[in-house]
This record gives structure tokens, sequence and C-alpha cells, in this order.
């Protein structure tokens, strides 16, 4: 097949047989969002490049290496979003949502670019679902958030998840532990890789999370943040794990958990899986009490975290969770010649007007082939017009898991019985299950 012709790298078609899930999953998810008061948000796909190197952060590998960035007409640098926090944030400021009150709290379910190597769960274009909450310091909030993506978790059926947390403290006493880390680190320079050497000076905490070898070997005995954090942050940090307590949330506390993204401050945290390859983070986020005054907000502390789809539905896949699947069509109406074609379209129509699951036939096929059809699809009844049933404006129906038939008018009653026959035929199922 030609090269333009099939999806670029890194990016996948859903197709029928998956987009239900996607569906199912994100009706949970957006059930999941609304009960706990958030809303959603629809930002565009592209901002200003300069947006993301201003939250997202300049050091940060999605930035410098990532970005699907590009001059468009008018000579702007745009970027697609490589995440959603960024323009979440974008638009709260513009649209002065703050004004309406605190907290406000924003969901989304969007498309992310970055030019990623790509491998299993990592993807050029990927899927977010995504929760931010602004105007709370709160600890109280932090395990709200933390709960909301538990809850999604527990509501999809997903096991052994391990949520992992920590706090990376704020500038001030970050700061001081960045000295003491930067200092531990100079000792050993020499052995650690082309990328850390490169954040020693601006962003040595990401060092922790390095996956090299030589580099995880020296972070070993590294100076640890939480013995660094100010009295503040480390009261906070204790009382976001009070609060996890008494919602019963297990988790446990990873010192090395930093984050990739720079706008961090105080709590962070991921949940992790087991059933994913070397990409095992389903789910990440923390406070970014900073990001919106350093966005020329006012002070407004801030919270939220994202969850990867694919991820999601690898774990989901590996684990064999079956979602309910989609209702089945109540009836194929099947026809020959033009006048049973056009009765057909419009009783199928009037099921449709009952939110009723139907087909009829739109291929001018034999009827062998619509049968074929009828049953490929799983209809449930199936219903055959010809001259005579038009004639005597009746027709047999016929459940298709029984062979069973019973007549129906064709005129006005037809969907009162029509509703009839499916009443019966599910007692008649729930009978022959019990
Ligand atoms: P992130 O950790 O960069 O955080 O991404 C969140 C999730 O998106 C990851 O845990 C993963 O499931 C998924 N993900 C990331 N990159 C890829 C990829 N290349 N292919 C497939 N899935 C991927 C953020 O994006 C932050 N904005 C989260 C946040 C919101 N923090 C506060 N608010």
């Amino acid at each position: 097949m030609a090269a333009w012709i099939q999806a670029p790298k890194g990016t996948k078609d859903i197709l029928p047989k998956d987009s239900e899930n996607w569906r199912l999953i994100e009706d949970i998810m957006r059930d999941e969002a609304a009960i706990h008061g958030f809303q959603e948000i629809r930002t565009p796909v592209f901002e200003r490049t300069e947006l993301f190197e201003r939250s997202v952060g300049d050091t940060t590998d999605v930035v410098q290496k990532e970005m699907y960035t590009f001059l468009d007409k008018g000579n702007r640098s745009i970027s697609l979003r490589p995440e959603g926090t960024a323009g979440a944030v974008r638009a709260l400021l513009e649209n002065a949502l703050l004004n309406e009150g605190i907290p406000q709290k924003l969901y989304y379910l969007i498309s992310c670019y970055r030019y990623e190597n790509t491998q299993e769960g990592r993807q050029r274009e990927f899927h977010q679902f995504g929760c931010e909450a602004f105007g709370t310091e709160k600890p109280i909030a932090d395990a709200e958030i933390i709960a909301l993506a538990h809850g999604i978790f527990e509501r999809l059926g997903i096991r052994g998840l391990s949520l992992e947390i920590n706090s990376i403290g704020c500038p001030q006493c970050r700061s001081k532990y960045h000295e003491t880390l930067r200092t531990f680190l100079e000792e050993s320079k020499e052995a650690l890789c082309h990328t850390c050497l490169e954040r020693l000076d601006k962003n040595p905490m990401r060092i922790l999370d390095c996956k090299t070898p030589s580099c995880g070997e020296i972070t070993k005995d590294a100076p640890i943040m939480k013995d660094y954090l100010c009295n503040d942050c480390a009261e906070h940090f204790f009382a976001v794990q009070s609060y996890l307590d008494a919602a019963d949330i297990p988790y446990k506390v990873n010192t090395r958990i930093v984050r990739g993204l720079d706008y961090y401050t105080r709590t962070v945290f991921e949940f992790i899986s087991g059933d994913l390859g070397a990409q095992s983070t389903v789910c990440g986020g923390g406070r970014y009490d900073g990001l919106v005054k350093q966005m020329g907000g006012a002070q407004t502390p801030a919270l939220g975290f994202a969850m990867g789809m694919e991820r999601l539905l690898l774990v989901m896949k590996a684990q064999q969770i079956q979602l309910p699947q989609p209702a089945v069509c109540r009836l194929y109406i099947a026809s020959l010649g033009k006048a049973a074609q056009m009765k057909g379209f419009a009783l199928s129509n009037m099921l449709h007007h009952a939110a009723i699951k139907a087909e009829c036939d739109i291929c001018d096929r034999s009827l062998k082939a619509q049968m074929k059809y009828a049953d490929k699809i799983g209809a449930m009844f199936t219903l055959v017009l010809g001259d005579n049933e038009l004639q005597q404006n009746k027709a047999e129906l016929k459940y298709m898991r029984t062979g069973e038939t019973m007549p129906i008018t064709l005129g006005n009653d037809f969907l009162t019985e029509f509703l009839a026959a499916i009443t019966q035929a599910e007692s008649l199922a729930l009978g022959s299950q019990s």
C-alpha cells in the first residue's frame, strides 16, 4: 500500500469495533467528573508555541524535543498541544472564569501530540482525559482530585493500579533542595547521561526520574526532597495523606516521582500499572500553584491530572475487562421491491423517533443478502415486507433467537405492537435464563 494512504507513524485509527468501548469509557469519565462538580472545557488543538514554552517549560523533553511546531501562513509559531493543562489555564485567564467564583473545576477529553519514539502505549497522537481545579490550595482538594481519578478506575473495574505520591515542595524549599542535590550530583557528573548533564544546572530533580542505568546508580543515595520540605509543605503533604486515608484510597509515598513537566509544586502523583511495559504510568498529575500567576493571572493555586486513554485501554485489555455491549439492533426490515422498501423506510423511521435501534435495506440487495446482514448485526427481530404484506397491511415479525413468528400490523399500531413484542421476547429470554 502506498505510504500516503497509511496513517502517519505514531497515530492510530479508532475503528468501529473499538470506538464503542472508547465511548463507554468516556461516558464514565464525563459522569464521574460531573458527579464531582467538574464541567467540560474544549480548547483549540493548536496554540501559540510560547504558551507551552512558558508553562510546560522550555527545559522539558516535551517542549525541547517533542512538540509539533510550525510557522503558520501569518508567520506565527504554532504548536499542536502536547497536553491539556496549558490550554485550560490560558482559556481560564482569557475568559476570566475565575470571576465566576472559585473553585473552577474543569475537565477535558482531548487529542495530544508529541513527537516521541513510538512503542506500545506511546504514540505521537494520543488522547487524554484530564481534570483541573483552580482556586484552592487546601490539601482536601488534592485528595479530592486523586479520588476522582481513583473513582474512574474503580468504575471501569481496573485492578491493581498503584497510586504513588510525593511532594516536590514550593519554589523556596525546592531551591534549597536543588542546591544540595546539585552539589551531590556534581561529584559524579561524568557518569551522568547527556540529557541529565543538561538538566543538572536548570532542573536537577528531573535526574531522579532518568531511566538510564548509570544515572539510576548515581541517584540511588541522592538526598530526597521529602527531607527538605519547609514546614508548610510538609504539613500540606501530611494532610493530603490523612485525607486519602480517610477516603480509604491506598497509596504509597514514592520520593522518585518528580513528573516531567515544569509547572508542578507540592503534591505530585501517578497511577502506575504492572500490566503495561515500559510505559506504565496510566495517569499523572499534581499541583501547580504558581502557573496561573506565571501566565499573567492573579496568584491562584491549582491542581489536576490527566490519564492516557490508550494506556487505559491497554490495561483493560490485559485484564480482560468487558464493558457492556452496545444495544443490539431491535429490528431489521427486509424488503422486496420499491414500494416495500419505502414502507420499510417509513416504519424504521417511526422506530427511530421512539429511540429504538432499527435498520432497513439501503443497498437494494437480494432478500438472501438482506437476511445475511440481519444475522451479522445480530438483529433481535426481522420483518420481511413484499407486495402481499403491503396489500394486507400486516406482516410476520420473526424473533431471531427462537425463530418464533408473530403477526404485526403495519399501520398506526405498529410501534405499540412492536414494543409489546420486545417486552414479550425479553420476558421469554429472562425466563429461559432462570
Ligand atoms: P503527562 O504525565 O505528560 O501529564 O501525561 C498524562 C498521561 O498521558 C500519562 O500518564 C499517559 O497515560 C498519557 N501519555 C502521555 N504521553 C503519551 C504518549 N506519547 N502516548 C500515549 N499516552 C501518553 C500531563 O500531560 C499533565 N498535563 C497532567 C496534568 C494535568 N497535571 C496537572 N493537570
